[in-house]
């Protein structure tokens, strides 16, 4: 957006809650992106590893490494100079032990330039949450639908539909905010459980498929724009349709040159007259 450039932080995260003025979070995955996002006014960009799916083509979130993280947070951050940004932590990388997971975190902050990290989990993060917030390295918390656990989980499923699983949420929810967190996704949960967790804890819940109780929104950006993304859940609004004009523009372009309407005079650079000369000999130009 125009005017205030000044970078979000995570107090400011924090004052929209208690402001009740919803945070707008969105994925970003390269630099453009960002930067066309940014632009837009979000106030927080997810390099998320949802990249694995729309923009590697791999059928899930699991065989996205630290490197592509690195990868495509570097991209990011040159584009996103306001807006506050999570790279997300990889399958994996935070699983071994608490001093690995730390350093993996670390580098998506030094190398990627990343604001904060992204942690999917509950109570069995909560030590990894804890000694990253104690070293300076913000975390944003990812309960629900958890999409690195999706063979686990066994699919896609909306979470915390019943009494029981729904208390586990609120726990893992205050769990994680105890732990340090400074936000927390919600993904695929209930409506009415969303916006009980949003109200029994301090810091901001970002739903996604979490319906309008939440503090903020995310969506993935493929999702969005109808850009080529696999899947089409319930909770995703699209705004555009970006790969249809993709494939628009990408039939109308074979097309042309296939029948050679492309390219016209416009689009043509010409060699000055004594090197035509010299290359086609005297007679040319003049037929
Ligand atoms: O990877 C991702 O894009 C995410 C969002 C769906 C929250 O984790």
């Amino acid at each position: 957006m125009a005017g205030n450039t000044t970078p979000i932080t995570t107090a400011d995260l924090r004052k929209k809650k208690a402001d009740r003025e919803p945070i707008a979070m969105m994925t970003a995955y390269d630099y453009p992106s960002a930067k066309l996002v940014e632009e837009a006014g979000v106030d927080v960009i997810l390099v998320g590893d949802s990249l694995g799916m729309v923009v590697l083509g791999y059928d899930s979130t699991v065989p996205v490494t630290m490197d592509d993280m690195l990868h495509h947070t570097k991209a990011v951050t040159r584009g996103a100079k306001r807006a506050f940004v999570v790279a997300d932590m990889p399958f994996l990388s935070y699983h071994g032990t608490v001093e690995e997971s730390v350093k993996n975190a670390g580098r998506l902050m030094q190398e990627g330039l990343a604001k904060a990290v992204k942690i999917e989990g509950g109570k069995e993060v909560v030590p990894v949450v804890q000694r990253c917030t104690q070293a300076g390295i913000p975390v944003m918390g990812h309960i629900g639908l958890t999409p690195q656990s999706v063979h686990q989980m066994g699919g896609y499923k909306v979470q915390g539909r019943d009494v029981a699983a729904a208390q586990r949420l609120l726990e893992e929810a205050k769990a994680l905010e105890e732990a340090g967190a400074f936000a927390v996704v919600l993904e695929c949960v209930p409506e009415e459980v969303a916006a009980k967790i949003t109200d029994s804890i301090s810091i901001p819940t970002i739903g996604i498929g979490a319906g309008a109780g939440c503090d903020g929104q995310v969506l993935v950006f493929h999702d969005v724009l109808s850009y080529a993304s696999q899947l089409k859940p319930k909770f995703v609004k699209s705004y555009a349709d970006i790969g249809g004009m993709i494939h628009a523009a990408m039939s109308a372009y074979v097309a042309e040159v296939k029948n050679r309407q492309f390219p016209a005079p416009e689009h043509v650079f010409h060699a000055s007259e004594e090197t035509i000369k010299q290359l086609y000999g005297e007679g040319v130009g003049q037929s």
